[in-house]
């Protein structure tokens, strides 16, 4: 038996969708369980339900029927204020594009988390900083992210998730729109997240990619129909 803590369980999750009179199942009776300090990459054909399983795992989207647990308490009918506090405090988000604001300095995008929480202002750049250097992007504070590659854009995005100390980093394309060099780079940086104790879930349609990642699970039609877990 599996002695590790559990982070997330998901049972015979569904998510529909309705788009005029037709019924789309994005998630169609999903089971997963998700163990600390993993390292999951999700694969799947497009429209196989990839972003809506990384949305319901980050408390962006709800479950249209289903159970869910996370780290051992049941949030299946949890309320909008409780996502929100989950999504805010536990989980980082990783986008393949960046989402970074381009007025803001790479500090300023980096602090962006903490806007929702209680801390103080010499606090939360100590923790912008902190999460910076942890991406070897702290001599680039005050640039502007339209002044980075894209490589280092995403490197700070990652910084950006780090901020609140989440549990569990999620993941869409990250390396989706980067060159081999920055993509092994990313890669490497995601693989020292684990070594600290992150637990990780990212989609990727790269083979090589998905080969940095612990444990693979491939998506078709809302479900998961391959998981190599140990
Ligand atoms: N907001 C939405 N409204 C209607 N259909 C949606 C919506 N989001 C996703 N879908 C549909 O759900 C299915 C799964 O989508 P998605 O999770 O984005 O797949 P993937 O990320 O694997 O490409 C697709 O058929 C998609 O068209
Ligand atoms: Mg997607």
């Amino acid at each position: 038996m599996d002695s590790r803590e559990q982070v997330f369980k998901l049972r015979s999750i569904r998510r529909t969708y309705q788009v005029g009179s037709e019924l789309v199942h994005a998630l169609d009776g999903l089971d997963l369980e998700i163990y600390d300090r993993e390292f999951i990459a999700v694969t799947g054909t497009s429209g196989s339900g990839k972003s809506t399983l990384m949305h319901t795992l980050g408390f962006m989207d709800s479950p249209s029927s289903g159970e869910m647990f996370f780290e051992g308490k049941d949030v299946s009918r949890i309320n909008r204020s409780a996502r929100a506090r989950l999504r805010a405090t536990r989980i980082g988000f990783v986008f393949q594009s960046f989402n970074l604001l381009p007025k803001l300095s790479v500090l300023e995008n980096v602090l962006l988390p903490l806007v929702y929480g209680r801390t103080r202002m010499e606090n939360k750049k100590e923790l912008g900083m902190a999460a910076l250097e942890r991406v070897g992007m702290e001599h680039r504070s005050t640039h502007r992210p339209s002044q980075l590659s894209g490589g280092e854009r995403q490197r700070v995005a990652i910084a950006r998730a780090l901020t609140n100390r989440p549990r569990l980093i999620l993941a869409d394309e990250p390396t989706g729109n980067l060159d081999s060099k920055n993509r092994s780079r990313i890669m490497d940086l995601f693989g020292s997240l684990l070594e600290e104790g992150i637990t990780l879930a990212l989609v990727t349609h790269d083979d090589e990619v998905a080969q940095y990642a612990k444990r693979r699970i491939r998506m078709q039609d809302g479900k998961i129909v391959e998981d190599d877990a140990p």
